[in-house]
């Protein structure tokens, strides 16, 4: 069994304190054996929300997987922007998570991918030397090692879910992840949290997708409120926790999913 934390659009320079000090008490208590960080690690990328988020994730035991999001990019230093876009992300948040962004053990493995560009303001980008990435990452695993890959924009929609605009060449990297038998795709960036099996068919079964909202910004959307997920993995079964920020009680469960693959296909399934 593993469990992975996936928190999501930290935002440092927009976050709440008390809320970030909950996230980590939660993330104590769970001891999940990964967490992933799907992007957003600051709100305008100045160097000391980037040094905020790096003293933040240093207070995190496990190994952490970190992906870039498209407010870790300078939006007014047109310079930087152009030029150096990820410098300040490399320097403090790289170097906080596992190299190459990929985790792997006799039961798992994640990789994150920088769907984060320069020229663009909000919109993502899967490239394709990044699909050639994905491709040697997962391809030589066996069938049994579940595979997860992340990305900050969000790369699929899920059945009855809500329509959101997904990361550009997204269509061509699910065709990847289902040649490479992924089976979980992790996002962020909308600020809502989501989960449930793929809309679009694709060749090899199903996938899962599952998004996060914000974990400890106070740009949250409508009526949801700050989240993370806690991800649960055994066998062929796949529980998602939302776990939701609430001002007297801290971090507690709101809501529970679960999945189970059979030959190739998730269905929903009842809680473990
Ligand atoms: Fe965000
Ligand atoms: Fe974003």
């Amino acid at each position: 069994m593993r469990t992975i934390a996936q928190i999501s659009d930290l935002h440092f320079g927009r976050h709440d304190p008390v809320i970030a000090e909950a996230l980590l008490a939660s993330l104590g208590a769970e001891r999940p054996d990964l967490v992933v960080i799907s992007g957003d690690f600051t709100q305008r990328a100045r160097s000391r929300e980037f040094m905020a988020a790096r003293a933040f994730l240093g207070r995190m035991t496990p190994p952490k997987i970190v992906v870039p999001g498209n407010h870790d990019v300078p939006l007014y230093n047109l310079f930087s922007r152009l030029f150096t876009p990820f410098r300040n992300f490399d320097r403090f948040v790289r170097p906080a998570g596992l190299p190459g962004a990929f985790f792997a053990d006799d039961s798992v493995a994640v990789l994150g991918i920088n769907s984060a560009r320069r020229l663009t303001r909000k919109n993502g980008r899967v490239s394709g030397e990044q699909m050639d990435e994905i491709r040697r990452a997962f391809r030589p695993l066996p069938p049994s090692i579940f595979k997860i890959l992340v990305t900050h924009h969000p790369l699929a929609a899920p059945r009855d879910g809500l329509r959101l605009q997904l990361a550009g060449r997204a269509r061509e990297a699910v065709d990847v992840a289902s040649e490479c038998h992924i089976h979980l795709l992790l996002s962020g960036h909308h600020h809502r949290s989501l989960d449930g099996i793929i809309a679009e068919p694709v060749r090899n079964g199903d996938v899962l997708i599952v998004y996060a909202g914000t974990a400890i910004s106070t740009r949250t959307r409508g009526a949801e409120g700050n989240s993370f997920n806690l991800i649960r993995l055994e066998g062929n079964r796949v529980e998602i926790r939302v776990m939701g920020w609430q001002p007297k009680r801290g971090y507690v469960e709101v809501r529970t999913s679960s999945y189970v693959l059979e030959e190739g296909s998730w269905r929903s399934a009842p809680t473990w």
